[in-house]
């Protein structure tokens, strides 16, 4: 962050920005002044958010890959860096969740999930930290989510991954703290998203629910705030967090899960 409490200028990368939560952080970043790099794997997602920015200020940098790759983290802070001469804000969103049984667990989904979810977060959080550390100052936001303590059984990889995050964040949060840098996290509620539509209807055929409607209203009444998460609501909190919040928070867990998470 900039040292005053404007936000025009600062240096943002935000993954899994070619959609869902991503995309609208991004967006409301950019209304905000700040330079956005977009981040993800999906190249015309990437083109369709930037173009969703045009109305702003802000400039925009895509950078496409894949951040399970090798060097994927390294690459991507290098890029803005190289643009930019810096980075204030990383916001790790990119996200990937599977559902399957417990007792049929596959080594492909495991792979994957915690390739994306946890390798690359902390491969991220540390080329991120590294440059911030360098700066004297910086904000890291992680996605958690309300999955990382809850029992989920056709679930499970997508659980394990978000605690790791949580751990992740705590531990980045400690090491960056004396440095100048905060590290939060957000865990959102249910948001209709891409990955929240393919993996409910997935969990409805598992549970042998033919009525997915009737089976989507009953996860949202156990909401105990009564309805699911606006993106724009949840993206808000990591605004918050990203751009308003006192330096004085770090290591810091917000839900923004309706009264899912209550700790
Ligand atoms: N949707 C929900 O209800 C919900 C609830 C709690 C937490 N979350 C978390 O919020 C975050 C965003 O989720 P979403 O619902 O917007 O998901 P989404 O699937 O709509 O978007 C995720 C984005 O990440 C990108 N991505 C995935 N793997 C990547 C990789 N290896 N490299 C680069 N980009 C990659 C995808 O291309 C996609 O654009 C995730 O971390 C998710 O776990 C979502």
């Amino acid at each position: 962050m900039p040292k005053d409490s404007g936000t025009h200028g600062a240096r943002a990368l935000v993954t899994g920005a070619g959609g869902g939560l991503g995309r609208q952080i991004a967006i409301d970043l950019a209304m905000r002044g700040v330079d956005v790099a977009v981040a993800d794997l999906n190249e015309k997602g990437v083109d369709e958010t930037i173009a969703l920015c045009a109305s702003s200020k802000a400039r925009l940098l895509p950078v496409i890959g894949d951040l399970t790759a090798d060097d994927g983290p390294e690459n991507a802070v290098r890029k803005v860096v190289g643009a930019w001469g810096g980075l204030d804000i990383l916001v790790n969103n990119a996200g990937y969740g599977g559902i399957e049984r417990f007792l049929e667990m596959t080594a492909g989904l495991w792979d994957r999930t915690l390739a994306v979810n946890v390798k690359a977060l902390a491969l991220m959080t540390a080329a991120a930290g590294r440059v911030m550390a360098e700066q004297k100052s910086g904000r890291i936001v992680n996605i958690t989510s309300p999955a990382s303590r809850m029992a989920l059984p056709n679930y499970t990889a997508y659980a394990a991954s978000k605690a790791a995050v949580d751990s992740i964040t705590r531990s980045a949060a400690i090491t960056l703290a004396p440095l100048g840098v905060t590290v939060n996290s957000v865990a959102p509620g249910m948001m209709d998203t891409e990955m929240q539509r393919s993996t409910e209807a997935v969990l409805a055929r598992l549970e042998g629910r033919n009525d997915v409607d009737a089976f989507l209203d009953e996860r949202t009444r156990r909401v105990p705030i009564g309805r699911r998460a606006e993106i724009t609501e949840v993206s808000a909190t990591v605004i918050w967090l990203a751009l308003d919040a006192p330096a004085y928070i770090t290591a810091e867990r917000l839900n923004a899960s309706g009264g899912l998470d209550r700790d």
